[in-house]
């Protein structure tokens, strides 16, 4: 089976953690993005996945091609010369996706996150004869998203409406798809939308069904999201009785912490937190729904909250970062510093509080 992971966008709602790499290569619980879906795909016997590409290609294979190997699977790019939005893609990559055996292939959005049941979504689509599946989830505000509506006892959709100004249901695309071959001959070679073209055109046809996502979901593309994202995934790791979260006096609830990481004495760490590779904790600290990303340096005292620190950046002792700081790659905190809401580019030294959410250039 093959998979394509749409790639593109400049993930300008993730500043300023995507000033330093792609989207999709940003960490999430201590993994880049787009490794979750990769690992995922794998899991099932996808043999090859495409990404679809239109910015930093050469950034990305360079990355991917180490996980290629570790992985045991096929990682191959198409790149669009201009962004082709979320339908031009496939058409781009065709002759990639089709093969003799004309069986259908995977379509992910590169960033959402959830316990991809792609072994469930290939029995759906078995199961209803349909040209397409997509997967859907509720959600408390649904304009932000493509909203489907159903039949829920099918799955048939009847209507696909994107980002809806008016309300038409809380079930939302999740932007996970399995599609048949045949689906790209609806498909032309230009800059096309498959949430405002392909799928309302498949439904009119009722050849499109829908399977409510077991478990949760999440688009992390922007911080908050992020944020919350984190707290969902540790949560079901919880849930699937997962080895791989901490366990101490100094530990609450849901954390992760890479085995190369270090922690000083008299640390509360959790709830909700990732604390990647080679980060050093020291003594006091105190960490609680945030990230901390691979080579982080947090001094002793220092008190996070709500926050993403980015790579390789230090955070001063008794200093306290709350209420969504993201600091970018490479970011020195001095020590003391408060920082309620900042946004700080990489490369940055931060000497004075920001004491209101703004960003720092
Ligand atoms: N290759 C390529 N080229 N990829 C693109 C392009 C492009 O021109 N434009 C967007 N993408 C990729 C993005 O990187 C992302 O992985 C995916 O397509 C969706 O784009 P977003 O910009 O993240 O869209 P969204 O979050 O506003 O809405 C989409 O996702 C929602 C779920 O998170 C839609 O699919 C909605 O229907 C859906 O509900
Ligand atoms: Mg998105």
């Amino acid at each position: 089976m093959k998979a394509l992971i749409l790639v593109g966008g400049f993930g300008t709602r993730l500043r300023p953690l995507t000033l330093s790499v792609p989207k999709p290569l940003v960490d999430f619980a201590n993994k880049p993005m787009i490794l979750h879906q990769i690992e995922a795909l794998k899991a099932i016997g996808v043999e090859e996945v495409v990404l679809a590409i239109n910015y930093q290609p050469e950034v990305m294979l360079n990355f991917l091609k180490e996980f290629e190997k570790k992985l045991g699977i096929k990682i191959t790019c198409s790149q669009e010369t201009e962004p082709l939005g979320t339908a031009g893609p496939l058409a781009l990559a065709r002759d990639k996706l089709i093969d003799d055996s004309g069986e259908p292939f995977f379509v992910l959005n590169s960033d959402v996150i959830s316990e991809y049941p792609l072994k469930q979504m290939i029995e759906f689509h078995k199961s209803h004869g349909g040209e397409a599946s997509i997967m859907v989830t509720k959600v408390d505000e649904p304009s932000k998203y493509g909203v489907v509506v159903m039949d829920e006892s099918t799955g048939k959709v009847e209507k696909f409406v994107e980002k809806p100004k008016l309300f038409v249901g809380n079930k939302i695309n999740a932007g996970i798809y399995l599609l048949n071959p045949s689906v790209l001959d609806r498909i032309e070679l230009r800059p096309t939308s498959i949430e405002k073209e392909v799928f309302p055109s498949i439904a009119a046809e009722q050849k499109l069904y829908a399977m409510v996502l077991p478990g949760f979901w999440m688009d992390i593309g922007q911080p908050k999201d992020y944020i919350t994202g984190l707290r969902l995934y540790l949560n079901s790791l919880r849930k699937n009785s997962s080895s791989m979260l901490a366990v101490g006096s100094h530990i609450v609830g849901n954390v992760l912490v890479d085995e190369t990481a270090k922690i000083g004495e008299g640390c509360l760490i959790g709830p909700d937190v990732a604390i990647g590779p080679g980060c050093v904790v020291e003594s006091g600290v105190r960490l609680s729904r945030c990230t901390v990303m691979r080579g982080v340096r947090i001094k002793k005292h220092a008190c996070i909250s709500s926050s993403i620190i980015g790579w390789h950046s230090t955070v001063g002792q008794w200093a306290r970062v709350e209420n969504m700081t993201i600091l970018g790659e490479d970011v020195h905190v001095g020590d003391e510093i408060y920082s309620n809401g900042g946004v700080v580019l990489p490369h940055k030294e931060i000497k004075s509080s920001i004491l209101k959410p703004e960003i720092v250039m």
